[in-house]
Order: structure tokens, then sequence, then C-alpha cells
């Protein structure tokens, strides 16, 4: 058996060279699915809260097509050995050089009537899919916590697999955890904890690899209805459950547009407050933060993007990272459509909007910056880290793309049309030229319109008929800010509850970054945003604090970025404490280095690269 392992960062992204081998990259990956393809991998694992490593095996199912050679994607895995057939007879393999973005190629000697591969494997302190939390940073306190996070292309870091979302999969995993603790995974899920520890999955519907996902910690399991239901901690179980009975509807909702659900179950799993992000959509269980639990279902908006993938995104999904939009673009108008039914038009409007500003502020930045490819529906991520496109171009201006052709051609038929594309493309992944192709064929055709789907494709910033929203309750308490801006009283009888989590949004920020410090105090001490327990207004809040130099809210904000890693809270707020001032720099890196510690790396690693360290 030979290991060859070198550590040398990267030069060439398109081609490694390692013992006269060249590895082609392609869509971020190593693997040559050409030649032979997971269809199937079964897990066996052993989750090892001490040393913090998952340790195992990872045996795939092969299409070959005659290769003699299966090379698989891997990042800091220590490889132990690797069998073929079920006679698992040892081979031989070669890990190639090391790339900080795409990790290293695994290629395995295999003869061509070779189809199960059985890869030993450890994996490393630092594999960057996994969150270990202690107890300490978990809602109990009793148990630690373990997470993966296999968006983008991190599932490369705890599972040797050909990572690439063109490729489908189904999956079954044995998987032992400490007693006492439950696993649940994106497939199948046990109810309750046993008393071995070990615990049995399948995932019978073919996913792309980025959607296999496992967590470990102390669970209980809270039925919202026969086919929904919640995962968390003891601690918070109950609030969650209340925050999320909305749930059913919302299923009902989507299926009543796009078609039914396919994936049997839709359960939601809250995980530390360390989560990266807000939510993520692993199928038949959607990851999500805490910091959505605000007490009146205000966030829920979330959940109804994370619903929204199981159709855009899992069922249909992008084939190449330069198509992210298509996963992201589309469930964010989804998400507006399932929020239209469940809240209305007037709610599911100032959703929309709050979505149109950042959209807005993002598109002028990368103008700014003279970053105008960036604006492109279409990327190119090429030699790049695939997490770069997600921005609010895929997400925002894709939703808004959709909403003009919804213009276009009217409500009934394009509901019509994006239920026929849903079906045709269920369980496969598809490209924006695909997709083009059959929106010119079935709707621009069809309908015989005029429509400028290359200048929103293919072109910068956001063309001259993007749908156009308006919204007199946010007018409204725009106004109201303006006023206060410029020196006018808060109307005494004005309490929090009498406007929504959205108005408050959109009335801090039209500030601007800008309202003094003793209106600051005046608004917190009659609608009480620092301590509001509702993380969306707390981080809006928080980073006009900083702009304006209100030091009471310092330890409050200090708190906050302790507790919560959640990225895109994070990112504003150190950069503003960053950019205030040189004391306040310094203020952001104390803070920092007491925080980072709770951290998962998505989150860590890009506030090092903000901060400079
Ligand atoms: N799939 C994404 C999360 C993601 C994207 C992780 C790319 C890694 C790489 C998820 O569906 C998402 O978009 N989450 C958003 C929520 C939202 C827009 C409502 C988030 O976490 O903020
Ligand atoms: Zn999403």
């Amino acid at each position: 058996m030979m290991i060859a392992f070198s550590c040398n960062e990267k030069k060439d992204n398109t081609h490694t060279k390692e013992s006269n081998i060249t590895y082609v990259v392609n869509n971020h990956s190593y693997s040559n699915i050409e030649e032979i393809n997971s269809t199937h991998i079964h897990l066996d694992l052993d989750v090892d809260f001490d040393s913090k490593t998952i340790q195992g095996v990872a045996r795939h199912t092969m299409n070959n097509k005659g290769a003699n050679k299966a090379i698989f994607d891997i990042k800091k895995l220590d490889i132990h050995k690797v069998t073929l057939g079920t006679e698992e007879l040892e081979t031989t393999f070669i890990i190639g050089d090391y790339d900080s973005i795409l990790g290293s190629p695994l290629v395995i000697d295999i003869s061509q009537k070779d189809t199960l591969i059985n890869i030993y494997y450890s994996t490393h302190s630092e594999s960057e899919a996994l969150g270990w939390m202690d107890a300490s940073l978990t809602h109990d306190k009793k148990f630690p916590f373990l997470y993966t996070q296999g968006e983008a292309i991190l599932t490369r870091s705890w599972i040797p697999n050909q990572d690439l979302p063109e490729n489908r999969i189904t999956y079954s995993a044995d998987i032992q955890v400490p007693v006492g603790m439950m696993a649940v995974m994106s497939a199948s899920n046990p109810t309750e904890t046993n008393d071995t520890g070990e615990y049995s999955f399948t995932m019978k519907q073919p996913v792309p690899s980025y959607l296999i996902a496992l967590a470990v910690g102390e669970l209980e399991f809270a039925p919202l209805d026969y086919m929904s239901g919640v995962y968390a901690e003891p601690d918070i179980l109950e609030a969650a459950k209340k925050e999320l009975q909305s749930i059913p509807r919302m299923i009902h909702s989507a299926e009543e547009l796009y078609g039914e659900y396919l994936w049997e179950r839709f359960d939601v799993l809250f995980l530390p407050y360390s989560f990266p992000f807000g939510g993520m959509e692993n199928p038949r269980l959607t990851f999500a933060t805490p910091t959505i639990l605000a007490g009146d279902g205000s966030l829920l908006s979330l959940i109804a993007h994370e619903l929204a993938h199981s159709w855009s995104g899992n069922l249909v999904t992008m084939a190449n990272w330069d198509d992210f939009w298509l996963n992201e673009g589309f469930t964010v108008y989804f998400e507006n459509r399932i929020m239209e039914k469940v809240e209305g038009k007037e709610i599911a409007d100032m959703l929309m909007l709050i979505n149109y500003q950042e959209l807005e502020w993002t598109i002028n930045r990368f103008m700014d910056e003279g970053l105008e490819v960036e604006t492109h529906l279409k990327l190119n991520l090429e030699d790049r880290n695939p997490d770069d496109g997600m921005t609010d171009i895929a997400y925002n201006k894709g939703a808004f793309f959709l909403m003009a052709l919804e213009e276009a051609v009217g409500r009934e038929n394009f509901d019509k049309f994006l239920l026929d594309y849903f079906n045709a493309h269920k369980f496969q992944s598809i490209t924006t030229e695909t997709f083009v192709e059959y929106l010119n064929k079935n709707l621009i055709d069809k309908h015989n319109l005029d429509f400028n789907i290359d200048e929103w494709i293919y072109g910068p910033g956001t063309p001259s008929n993007i749908t156009q929203i308006e919204s007199p309750r946010f007018a409204a308490i725009q106004d109201l800010a303006l006023e206060i801006q410029q020196g006018a009283e808060l109307p005494k009888d004005l309490k929090r509850e009498d406007k929504i989590t959205q108005e408050w949004i959109a009335f801090i920020r039209a500030f601007k970054g800008n309202l003094s410090v003793e209106k600051m105090k005046e608004i917190d001490a009659q609608l009480h945003f620092r301590d509001s327990q509702n993380a969306e207004i707390m981080a809006e809040w928080f980073v006009l604090g900083i702009q304006n130099e209100y030091a009471e809210l310092r330890p409050d904000i200090e708190a906050f970025l302790i507790k919560v890693g959640r990225r895109k809270f994070l990112e504003p707020l150190y950069t503003a404490m960053r950019d205030q001032s040189e004391e306040s720099n310094k203020w952001a890196l104390e803070v920092y280095k007491k925080a980072r510690p709770n951290y998962h790396a998505i989150s860590y690693l890009t506030i090092d690269n903000m901060l400079g360290l």
C-alpha cells in the first residue's frame, strides 16, 4: 500500500500534479464520475466526543463504466485502508496534493469489474464540516453536541465521497454515539433516545452529497402533525414546538403551489447558537438556528425557505456551483409565495422589500468595488471557493428575475410553468442553460413573449423591468424614523407589539447609520430593542448602536457575539466595530478572542479573514 501525502498550498486549481499524475478538477471535485460514479453510500461510523473525531467506514456502491481507478474527494481525512467487494480485499491508493479549497483527490486502484469500495477513515480535528460543541455551548448544558454542514463542498471533510452536486446518491448509515444521546440525519429518523447509542438510518431518495447531514446531542422529538415535527434539546423543545405551529399549513400551501411533497417527512432540528447559518435544507430534517425562536412566529419565513428547498434545490438541483441561483433564487421566490399564502400579501410584500433593500446594497457595493461580474446570476466560480456565490445576487436577484417573469405572463401561467418544471426535472441536477432552454420552450415561446432573459442571467445589476413593491406600512414607519432623526419625539403610545418585526427592521434601517445616542436611549426605554429577544431586531439595532457610539450597548453586543455564531449577524457587527474607530476595532478584537471558540469553522474562518487575522 502506498500513501503519498503532501501539503502544498494551491498553485494551479484545475490540475494538480502528483507522481506524474494529473488530476482534473471538474465542478470543484476531483472525482472521475464520467468513468465511475457512486450510487449508494453506507456509513458505519463511531462518533467520539473525547477525541472529537468520527471514525469508521464509507462503503460506496459504484456504477463502474470500465474504470481501473476511482477518484474521491477528501479534505483532511485520515485514510486507514481501502478494500474492494464484500470479500474486502485490500487495495492500493494515492492521496494527491492538498488544496486549501478543494482538499485532495483520493485515487483508488480497482479493476473494471469492481462495484463496491470500502474506505476506512477517520476525521481530523479541524474537519470543516464538523461543529463540536462542548456541553457549555448547548441549551441544556448536560451533553456535548455535534452537527455537520455539508454545503457547499464540506461533505468531503467528514465523508470520502464524489463531492459534486451533479451526482446523486442514496445512503444508509449505522452510527454509534455515546449512550444517552440521540443521532439524527437527513434521512429516516428515530423519535426517541435508545439505551445502546446505536442508530440506523436510510435515505432512499437520491440526493446530492452536500445534503448528507448528521447531528448528535441530547435531543427530544415533538410532533406537529402526522408528517412534521421538531427535534430540540429538552430546554427549548416546548418553545420550539409553539413557534413552529404553522409548519403543517406551510407544507399544505407549498404543495398547493408546486406539487406533492416527495420526502415523506418535514422535521426541523434546532441546533446550538453556534450554527453558522439561519437554516440548512437537509432533506427530511431542516437544520435551524435557535435565533428564529422570537416567541411570536415572526421569523418563520426562514422555515418557509428551507421547506421550499424541498422542491428547488433538493428535488431539482443546480448541476454546478455556478448555477447556485437555481437553488437559492427559486427558493426565495417560492418562500415568499408560501408566506403570502400563510400570512397574506401585505406581510409577504414587506418580507420581499427587505430582500430588495439588501439586493440594492449588494449591487451598489459590488459596482463601487468594480466587481460587476459578481452581480451576474450565472457565476464563474472556477478556481474560487463556491461559498463566494452565497450573496444577495443568487438569492434576491434570482427571486426578482422569477417575479419579473411572473409579472410578464401572469401568475396563473407562471404557476403552471413552475409546477411542470419541478415535475419534469425531479431528482435531477440541471444547469442554468437547461433551465433557459426549458423556459424558452415552455413559457416564452408559448406565450409569444419578448423577455430580457440574457440581461437578467448574464448581465450586471438589476434590469429595468424589476418588480416594484409598494408597502404603505413600510412607508409609514420609514417616515416616522426620518421625523425622529430630525428631532421629533417618539409617539408616547407607540409600543413594540404595535408593529411586526419586519417593520421594526425597516424602521432601524431608515436611519441609515445615523441617530443620536440620546434618541437611541429614548427608543430603547420605550420599545426595548436591546432586550427584545428578537435576534433580527437586536442585530440591526446593535449595528446602529456601534455606528453612533452608544456605549451602554456594549455589554449587550458582547454577550450577543459570544452566544450567537450565525454568520449573517456576525459579519455586519464585526464590520461596524472594525470600521467605526481604532478604539472600537480594538474592542472587536477583544470580543472576538472570547467569542471565537464558540463559533463553527465556517463562521470563524470568515471573521478571521475580515478582521485580518
Ligand atoms: N442552502 C442555504 C445555506 C447555504 C448556502 C449553506 C450555501 C452553505 C452554502 C440555506 O437554504 C439558506 O439559504 N439559508 C439562509 C436562510 C435564508 C435566506 C432565509 C441563511 O442561513 O441565512
Ligand atoms: Zn436557501
